[in-house]
């Protein structure tokens, strides 16, 4: 019995030291002044001013600051001797008003201190921290080391705020779908079929079907359309996706999609519902009251004017077709160009004279970089002096005549000092060069508000765009998008009934009414040079699913890091996800892609035809 005794008095659990946490570090202000409050989190920083030790407490709400002083609080000042940065600890104190000369606005617990009776240490810092977490410290961390030590980085302030922002996002989200609009989220599969969409497929061998592969989704779409089918009218879901595509700081191989699917809806009640959402996203999210509708423009003039199909519109700077001034010009480059079926547009940046040299703009400059980067072989340019006199420059010099001189200067409005940038050849390439040049433009001139919150639908797309390494149409947006009604006669050219919301010009969603007829489906695949046997192999699914009773139907899906790091005022979206992969694909943390066991490899029928480079 004694045993037994002996035996359940050692099972016990240890009575707890500490009480229990009676609140966040964040959350304490005036109004707890004189009570005992229990806190739990990390030494932010440990000052020592002459005997009275000063801590700063943090947990994920807040800093809070704590004092210990060998007269006022004898039993806690071992403890906090002991103290350094980063060590986890549980403090019991009385919440005290700072003295005047101690008071920090700058904090939202500026007006207190917590004098701590108690400091129990319950987990020290054992190596040297490979950088310091303390938002007190604007240390600017390489990258790479932030993103090795992850869990340390998202400890620190900027990294925190931003996952809670994205946690406010999320949640309002669901909020308005499922509480206002009636949305019910659904699960699709992640192990499916390889159905490329753009980009590439991460694709996974199956042990038990020895030869074949499921792929990752690149986006739930084929999924959420046959929820449609089965009937759900309103599907959305925080969808993960995965694309083996070129990174860059807006891209991510994997990254999530707010993904939605709408029954019995006409573009126009998609686009507003969605504005309803996104005007309550910024409502819930940062107080921020939206004026909807948002503007729109179709696709074609958003590429006249701004060379782009996600333009950025809080600043001007619009492009200036003049290839019809210019087609029997002189100047070769200019007459060929249009000849050729391309184009001579000009970029007017006023003020341009003095700020950018011929140095900057020839061969070598950084402006000639960015025009070369965007694939144009020249950068003409003239500049605008006083009484309208016009620089020409090297080989346009000489080969525009007075009227057409005047005329350029009387359609992009040019007044003295104006410097006008040249593009000229294939549409594409002269958009995408004077594009990038105005948003070059854009930023050394600071004519970017960054308070300015820009929301721009994009409509009408074409259905196709021509890819010219595989010599085919390609779907512009994908293949599932119906075309626009009036243009059914001839596909080839037609409108897409599609859709892109693009945020300070970045695309944060885009979406389409979907095709639901399987003739309509079939000879969309045909144009994008799918053969029937490839279609039916492929899609053969989808084709069958149309024939029991689709109804019509659409959706959208947002890119929810591009979002977050728009909100976030961030410039890469790896700062708004917990553990993202590098720019080489890479996961720094878990040092992930990583090599397998001969084993798992034999299991999987899979042997890698890889060979170093010695
Ligand atoms: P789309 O391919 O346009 O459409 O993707 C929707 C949105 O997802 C975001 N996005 C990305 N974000 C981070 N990294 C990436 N690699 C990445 N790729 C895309 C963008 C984009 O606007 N199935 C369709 C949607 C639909 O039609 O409903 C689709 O996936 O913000």
């Amino acid at each position: 019995m004694g045993k037994l005794c002996d035996l359940l008095a050692h099972l016990e659990p240890k009575k707890k030291l500490t009480p229990m946490r009676t609140h966040y570090c964040g959350e304490l202000r005036k109004e707890h002044i004189g009570e005992t409050v229990t806190l739990y989190g990390w030494v932010d920083r440990r000052r020592d001013h002459g005997g009275v030790i000063f801590l700063d407490l943090r947990d994920r709400s807040g800093i809070l600051q704590i004092v210990s002083d060998p007269q006022r609080t004898p039993d806690s000042y071992e403890q906090a001797n002991a103290l350094r940065n980063e060590y986890v600890v549980a403090i019991t104190g009385r919440v005290t008003q700072r003295p005047d000369e101690s008071l920090n606005p700058r904090l939202p617990t500026g007006e207190i201190e917590i004098y701590a009776d108690k400091i129990e240490i319950l987990n020290g810092v054992r190596k040297q921290l490979p950088f310091q977490v303390s938002s007190a410290d604007t240390e600017n961390v390489r990258e790479e080391l932030r993103l090795k030590y992850r869990y340390l980085d998202l400890r620190r302030d900027r990294m925190a705020k931003n996952i809670q922002l994205r946690h406010q996002v999320v949640k309002a989200m669901r909020r308005y779908l499922e509480d206002i609009e009636g949305f019910i989220e659904v699960e699709t599969p992640i192990l499916t079929r390889s159905t490329p969409e753009g980009a590439r497929d991460y694709i996974l061998p199956s042990r038990v079907n020895p030869g074949e592969w499921f792929a990752l989704p690149q986006s739930p779409q084929l999924f959420k359309q046959l929820l449609m089918v089965s009937g759900l009218d309103r599907y959305y879901q925080i969808a993960r996706c995965f694309r083996d595509e070129d990174l860059r700081a807006d891209r991510q191989p994997e990254f999530t999609q707010l993904d939605m699917e709408m029954s019995f809806m006409s573009q126009e009640e998609i686009i507003q519902l969605n504005e309803k959402l996104v005007a309550y996203i910024f409502k819930t999210v940062k107080g921020i009251e939206l004026h909807h509708p948002f503007p729109r423009l179709t696709y074609k003039e958003a590429m006249e004017r701004y060379g782009s199909d996600k333009p950025d519109t809080r600043y001007g700077l619009e492009l200036v077709d003049v290839s019809d001034i210019l087609k029997d010009s002189g100047f070769k480059v200019f007459r060929d160009a249009i000849a050729n079926g391309g184009i001579v547009k000009i970029l007017p940046i006023p003020n341009g004279n003095d700020a950018i040299s011929n140095v900057r703009i020839k061969t070598g400059g950084d402006i000639f970089k960015e025009a070369s980067e965007a694939g144009a072989k020249g950068l003409a340019y003239i500049r605008v002096r006083e009484e309208g006199e016009i620089d020409t420059i090297g080989a346009i010099k000489d080969n525009l005549s007075p009227e057409q001189k005047a005329e350029i200067l009387r359609r992009t409005g040019a007044k003295a000092g104006h410097l006008l940038l040249f593009g000229a050849g294939d549409t594409a390439t002269v958009n995408k060069t004077l594009d990038r040049l105005r948003q070059f433009a854009a930023k050394e001139f600071g004519l970017i508000d960054p308070e300015k919150i820009n929301l721009l639908w994009i409509t009408d797309f074409p259905m196709f765009e021509w890819n010219a390494d595989e010599k085919r149409l390609e779907a512009l947006h994908h293949p599932f998008t119906a075309p626009h009604p009036d243009d059914l006669h001839d596909l080839k050219t037609a409108r897409a009934q599609a859709y892109d919301l693009v945020f300070n010009g970045f695309e944060v969603g885009g979406g389409s009414r979907r095709i639901y007829q399987r003739d309509v489906q079939e000879q969309v695949f045909e144009a994008i040079g799918l053969s029937p046997e490839e279609a039916q192999n492929k899609f053969g699914f989808l084709l069958e699913a149309f024939e029991y009773g689709t109804p019509p139907h659409g959706g959208i899906a947002y890119g929810l890091d591009r979002l977050a790091m728009l909100l976030a005022k961030e410039e890469s979206i790896r700062d708004v996800i917990a553990f993202p992969k590098t720019q080489q694909a890479r996961c720094l943390l878990t040092d992930a892609p990583s090599g397998v066991d001969a084993k798992q490899l034999k299991e999987l029928h899979v042997a890698s035809t890889y060979k170093p480079k010695t």
